[in-house]
């Protein structure tokens, strides 16, 4: 038989939402109940790496993530597979002597190998830039001849939070109005480059695997949460708005009291649910009461904290003087090797590592 194999290797990091999405309104397409805003991270640190491959002489689709054989069975996999196949046009590698038809996309097997370089479910949102990246090669890999808007809306189908890391900088994702989703996809606010001062560190307060998934935690939340009604009808779509203004004029102020604000939000839906849902733990909390003080006595915020379906806390800084003393604040408060809770950093720029004198 034919000996060939066409492969693609696509890298996408992770997003951090500063306005969380949090509650579906139809589980299967993977529709919010509102809109989100978040900013994507440097690829040199948290992301995902993805292979697909492509050969006559695969039988079925298979897919190894962090190297171990995963299920493709059913569900949000089979799904994004299933919408990029249907877009799957002609490829032809004249190097490699490789010729696939449209038609022949059916009848043809992927082997997927995902790896991520941070812990897979723990808060780090290893999900977002998982099926982005799965999408986008997948997208490469059989001609698929869709704008980032459209491969989103199917991210999206992987995991909500997906979409959002189509794109770099700042990014909306947009809840829609459509019963079938085709219109709940993102676009991106800002590119990397519009508010390149802020620098993002990631405190680890732990690695282990949450306890409750984000969506069992939002169907819960759903179906409990009279919080997250008035939340999702009354406070986001006023917040979404005020925190676009303060992304396009680089309020930091504003930008800082929002994400704080929202992420506390999303965190109080949470303790709503019943049974209530603890991600945060005595560490997230020491976290946030210390930037909380040290903003208030800095007079204007010098950091945003947020933290997603887990313990970690991701500090927004406003510039590399503030992100540095963050850190020097962290060491003191969390003195390595002292037996704290705080594993580890991950940081957007090594050098802060040295201004802080580590
Ligand atoms: O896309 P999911 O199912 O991993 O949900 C993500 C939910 C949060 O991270 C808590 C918020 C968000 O908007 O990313």
């Amino acid at each position: 038989g034919q000996k060939w194999v066409r492969l693609v290797t696509a890298q996408t990091p992770t997003n951090i939402a500063v306005i969380k999405y949090w509650g579906k309104r139809d589980e299967t397409l993977i529709l919010p109940v509102n809109d989100s805003i978040s900013v994507t991270l440097d690829p040199n640190h948290l992301c995902t790496t993805t292979t697909v491959a492509v050969s006559p002489a695969f039988d079925r689709d298979r897919m190894w993530l962090n190297g171990k054989e995963i299920s493709l069975v059913g569900g949000r996999y089979q799904n994004c597979l299933r919408e990029i196949r249907k877009r799957a046009t002609d490829v032809e590698d004249k190097e490699k002597g490789i010729k696939i038809a449209k038609n022949d996309w059916e009848n043809l097997h992927v082997h997927i190998a995902s790896h991520n370089n941070f812990p897979t479910a723990a808060g780090l949102a290893s999900s977002a830039a998982g099926f982005a990246c799965l999408v986008f090669a997948l997208a490469k890999l059989m001609n698929v001849r869709e704008d980032e808007g459209k491969l989103s809306s199917i991210a999206r189908q992987g995991s909500g939070s997906a979409c959002r890391s189509l794109y770099g900088g700042f990014v909306k994702w947009i809840m829609g109005n459509n019963e079938d989703g085709s219109d709940s996809l993102a676009v991106q606010l800002a590119d990397e480059k519009h508010w390149d001062d802020l620098v993002i560190l990631i405190a680890v307060v732990s690695s282990r695997q949450k306890e409750t998934s984000s969506t069992s935690g939002m169907r819960e939340s759903v179906e409990t949460s009279l919080l997250l009604k008035h939340r999702a009808q009354e406070i986001v779509p006023k917040r979404v708005v005020q925190m676009e203004e303060a992304i396009k004029n680089k309020d930091f102020p504003s930008f800082a009291s929002l994400t704080c604000a929202d992420s506390n939000q999303f965190h109080a839906i949470c303790l709503d649910t019943s049974p209530p849902i603890f991600y945060m733990n005595d560490t997230s909390h020491k976290i946030i009461s210390i930037v909380e003080k040290w903003n208030r006595a800095e007079g204007t915020p010098q950091v945003a904290y947020t933290f997603d379906a887990g313990p970690n806390a991701v500090l927004i800084a406003h510039d590399r003087k503030a992100a540095s003393e963050l850190l020097k604040r962290l060491l003191f408060y969390f003195p390595p090797g002292a037996g704290t809770d705080l594993n580890s950093y991950v940081i957007g720029d090594k050098s802060i590592l040295q201004d802080a004198g580590v």
